[in-house]
């Protein structure tokens, strides 16, 4: 992908036989157009991913999953948008997936490759999320799934996967750990293979985003989405999403894409700034030579904590050919939008997805976005999967006798 070769449905490997780098998928635009014509996107009534069959790597919806991936509400968040002078932010809320997160989207497209190609075994690294989410649609078909997790992920994402019946490998040592044992285990034993930033379909089912976001905004698409990176997937998923809908006339502009990211964990981030600070131009599609920095991760926004994003390049060319922002907050900001975004609307958000809000409320005091400017923030996974994070920032009932007197002083002390 980065060095622009081509090659066709027949190839097998995850990556670029020519240069290593990622894959991308290609689609032929006029065909989409006019299959849209035979057939529009609501003739299917399906309401999760497979709605957008035609812009989607699998012929039909044998292999879908069990659950309903998809399908998310947009919500126009007035009082949260006021805290930071802005007057048309949407949350898209991903929390709603079957596993709460929003890597439900790839593993339900990934899944469906995996068995249209007879795969007896399904294998990923993980934060957390990715890994829970590819065990829980793996368990509604039936298919064997291996995850290796860093050890110190959160427990209640550990659970998820226990539940779900996933063999879970504990690795002593980073996520960035996990993803090379993975590499190896899978390579060695021939399963398939869902990491991040590796398998060029998890971008497939990201995308489905903005198809989303664009249809519930009646295909006027919003000025910006504001999206927390840690490997780069997701948000390069969302640009291409938004690039799919304008090449097959869907749209008529394209959005800037926003990278959110902690303070300790910028990869993506420091690689925008240092080319846009030496006034890097690509040369068409030719990425090759662009290295992507390398941070010792340090946050506690367990999911976007990446020492080497696996898809960072794609990460990067989606803030820059969008002319989108990539900013970073301290961990400190990502807690307190945790708490803003819940009492202010309602949304319980894991602190990686909290950042996307706590970016766009620095970019609104920077004044990089306008009051009027219609933003979307992508809410990414629920928090409670981050149980001792929310615990930090909710604090502690107060704890009184069962006595009539006790409730009503401590009302009292409430102001209520
Ligand atoms: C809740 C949540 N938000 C954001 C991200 C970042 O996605 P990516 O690693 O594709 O950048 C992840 C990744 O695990 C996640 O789980």
């Amino acid at each position: 992908m980065s060095c622009g070769n081509a090659w066709g449905d027949d190839l097998q490997e995850y990556a670029c036989p020519s240069c290593g780098g990622n894959l991308d998928v290609t689609y032929d635009y006029e065909l989409i157009r006019s299959l849209l014509e035979l057939e529009p996107l609501f003739a299917s009534g399906r309401t999760d991913i497979f709605r957008y069959l035609p812009f989607l790597p699998v012929a039909d919806t044998d292999s879908a999953p069990l659950l309903k991936v998809g399908g998310t509400p947009l919500y126009h968040a007035v009082r949260l948008g006021k805290e930071a002078g802005l007057n048309m932010v949407y949350l898209k809320d991903d929390t709603g997936n079957p596993s709460s997160s929003f890597k439900d989207r790839a593993s339900a497209i990934v899944l469906a490759r995996a068995r249209d190609t007879g795969a007896r075994v399904i294998a990923c690294a993980s934060t957390g999320n990715a890994g829970s989410s590819m065990a829980c649609l793996a368990a509604g078909v039936g298919l064997p799934c291996v995850i290796f997790v860093p050890e110190k992920a959160p427990p209640a994402k550990i659970a998820q996967l226990l539940i779900y019946g996933a063999r879970v490998l504990a690795v002593r040592g980073s996520y960035d750990d996990a993803r090379d044992l993975c590499l190896k285990v899978c390579g060695e034993k021939g399963w398939f293979n869902r990491n991040t930033g590796f398998n060029p379909f998890t971008r497939e089912g990201k995308k489905t985003c903005s198809y989303e976001i664009c249809e519930q905004l009646e295909w006027n698409p919003p000025d910006r989405v504001v999206v927390a990176a840690g490997d780069g997937n997701i948000i390069s998923g969302i640009w291409k999403g938004m690039k799919d809908l304008h090449a097959a006339g869907l749209i008529d502009r394209l959005p800037r894409i926003d990278a959110a990211q902690a303070v300790g964990s910028s990869a993506i981030s420091k690689t925008v700034h240092r080319l846009r600070d030496n006034g890097y131009v690509p040369a068409g599609d030719d990425w090759t030579g662009v290295s992507v920095e390398r941070v010792e991760a340090d946050t506690l926004a367990d999911s976007i904590s990446v020492d080497m994003p696996g898809d960072g390049l794609a990460a990067v060319r989606a803030v820059i050919e969008s002319e989108g922002s990539a900013v970073t907050v301290s961990d400190e900001a990502i807690l307190d939008a945790v708490r803003e975004l819940a009492g202010l609307t309602g949304v319980f958000a894991e602190p990686s997805a909290a950042a996307s809000w706590a970016c766009l409320k620095q970019m609104s005091s920077e004044n990089i976005v306008k009051s009027d400017d219609r933003i979307v923030c992508l809410i990414s996974g629920n928090g409670l999967k981050d149980f001792s994070s929310a615990r930090r920032v909710a604090g502690n009932p107060e704890v009184i006798n069962p006595c009539p007197q006790d409730a009503f002083n401590a009302v009292a002390r409430l102001g209520l």
